[in-house]
């Protein structure tokens, strides 16, 4: 039979789960999670039912930045096993079905990367020019005012040939300088070579740093910097980040990953929205998923939510496939930022919206922030800045698989302390319970991955107040879904005027609520949230216009 439904890619219909490598199963007992661990654990990965998984960085590094500090860009960090141990990964994933996504560093190398040992080593090396190199100024100071992420001036000195040089990130993370042509092809040439190995795409790092302003200007002060944000927020970006020519960059690796059969590139890009949704591509095509942040970056406030979720909706073209994460490797966990009752209504949300949800290992078991003593602090962002509470270790902490020593991670001595209730909190225990986040994770991936309105239906606004937000998602001839969540602890009452409807509750965060039937009106618990199947709906357009108020 014909069918005229539109047809899906893997990434437009599925889910991404993001693995940390370090911290998700060690093997050999290092207390470093290594790649025949994730091979352990794809089981896992399978029964939870998500599509692909992005690794990030698995590449031999100094791990100044735990791996975001690249020394060889097509070989395997050999704690983390080997490129036959990548290899074996790499099947084992496609024969079960999946995906695999790496992420590619393009903005900066180790400067143990042989690339940057050349470039440092004279004025006239040919690869001087790959990276970024400025005479001081006239007093000695740096070319300008930027600022390092992790603290500091961005400028590095280097006192055997006399410049500085620019490092968007820790001074061993020098900025690759994507001016240069070589450079260019130096990086295509690395996603070829991962492509041509069978990898399924990229979660590219950092990318709206790649190309920087012509003339060096000053980045302007920031008038809301606070004391207690990072020092790098002391100024805005404004010429160190998202310049106009960076559009022509993605849109050559567009073009390689083009090359191969359904390949993905997704895009760390931390900016506002209108800005954002510029690298799907305007006049040529760029990334497939420049990373959505919102339900990170804004309070958890159900008017604020809702309005960036019609904006990002509205703003976003026919073919842009929308995208959602609520946690990743530099972000305090959901748990932590918005309690455990409310992680459940952001898991909810997270995959009941339009577009492709990113999951953070660990989340699906409500893994909190682990606080880590001073002296245990690993992330050189928390070690830079110190008393400014922004290390990253809280999140990073070894996945819980069940009550066994260090959680069934390691056998050794885990590199990072693990939550001490991991006994309550850990994948066997939560599998057996139907009132865990595990058990909540795993319906909506459930339904979502069953049902096409969830998955890739229509997103239609119905309500939002001080306390809700509600939409109803429904594909083409299939049967709606209502997503009504409470985005606070108390009580609240959804009375929409906009719909009329009937249906039963089929997923609810309070379980007991679940098979009820309900119409027209809901009454809401604190830190509920439900998705109700519609047996029939239909707008109410009868309603009288309210009459402008008449101002004073
Ligand atoms: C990205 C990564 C982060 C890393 C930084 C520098 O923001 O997500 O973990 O520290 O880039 O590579």
């Amino acid at each position: 039979m014909q069918s005229n439904q539109k047809q899906y890619l893997w990434w437009q219909d599925g889910i991404i789960y993001q693995v940390y490598p370090r911290s998700y199963q060690d093997t050999n007992g290092d207390g470093v999670g290594d790649l025949r661990g994730v091979i352990q654990r794809l089981d896992y990965l399978k029964w939870l039912g998500i599509k692909a998984i992005w690794l990030s960085p698995i590449y031999p590094s100094p791990m100044a930045d735990f791996g975001y500090d690249i020394s060889d860009y097509r070989g395997i960090w050999p704690a983390f096993g080997s490129m036959a141990d990548f290899d074996e990964l790499l099947q084992a994933v496609h024969a079960a079905g999946m995906k695999i996504i790496l992420d590619l560093v393009p903005n900066h190398s180790s400067d143990e990367h042989p690339w940057f040992l050349e470039s440092r080593s004279s004025r006239d090396n040919p690869k001087r020019d790959w990276y970024i190199w400025k005479d001081a100024k006239a007093d000695g100071s740096p070319p300008n005012n930027w600022l390092s992420v992790f603290g500091g001036s961005a400028w590095d000195w280097d006192e055997k040939t006399g410049q500085y040089y620019y490092h968007a990130f820790l001074v061993k993370q020098p900025d690759l300088n994507w001016r240069n042509p070589e450079v260019e092809k130096a990086i295509l040439d690395v996603m070829r070579f991962w492509l041509d190995k069978g990898v399924d795409g990229f979660r590219v790092d950092a990318m709206w740093h790649m190309v920087k302003d012509l003339q060096w200007r000053d980045n302007p002060r920031n008038p809301d910097y606070k004391d207690w944000m990072g020092t790098y927020e002391q100024l805005l970006p404004v010429y160190s980040t998202d310049q106009p020519e960076m559009h022509g960059i993605v849109a050559q690796m567009r073009k390689v990953l083009d090359q191969y059969d359904q390949r993905l590139m997704i895009a760390e890009i931390y900016l506002p929205v209108h800005r954002l949704v510029a690298y799907y591509g305007v006049q040529e095509k760029e990334a497939h998923l420049p990373f959505n942040f919102m339900l990170i970056s804004l309070p958890w406030d159900s008017r604020q939510i809702a309005a960036a979720i019609d904006e990002y909706e509205g703003v976003l073209a026919q073919d842009d496939q929308p995208n959602w994460v609520i946690g990743n490797h530099d972000q305090p966990r959901i748990t932590s930022r918005v309690g455990a009752g409310q992680a459940k209504v952001a898991a909810m949300l997270l995959l009941t919206l339009r577009g492709t949800p990113t999951i953070y290992y660990g989340d699906e078991i409500g893994m909190r922030d682990v606080p880590i003593p001073p002296h245990e602090v690993r992330d050189p962002q928390g070690l830079n800045m110190p008393g400014k509470n922004l290390s990253r270790d809280p999140e990073r902490t070894p996945m819980q698989w069940d009550d066994s020593i260090n959680a069934g991670f390691t056998q050794g001595e885990p590199w990072l302390r693990l939550d001490r209730a991991f006994r309550r909190h850990n994948v066997k225990a939560e599998k057996s319970s139907d009132i865990s986040s595990l058990h909540l994770y795993k319906k909506l991936i459930e339904l979502r991955q069953q049902e096409p309105s969830l998955m890739t239906g229509a997103y239609r606004p119905v309500y939002s107040d001080h306390q809700l937000i509600a939409y109803i998602r429904q594909a083409e001839g299939q049967p709606g879904f209502l997503v009504v969540l409470n985005l606070t602890h108390r009580p609240c009452y959804f009375t929409p005027t906009t719909i009329r409807f009937t249906g039963v509750i089929v997923i609810d965060t309070l379980p007991e609520q679940e098979e009820v039937s309900v119409k027209d009106t809901i009454n809401l618990f604190g830190d509920e949230g439900m998705v109700v199947k519609l047996d029939d709906w239909q707008s109410v357009s009868s309603n009288p216009p309210h009459e402008l108020p008449v101002l004073p």
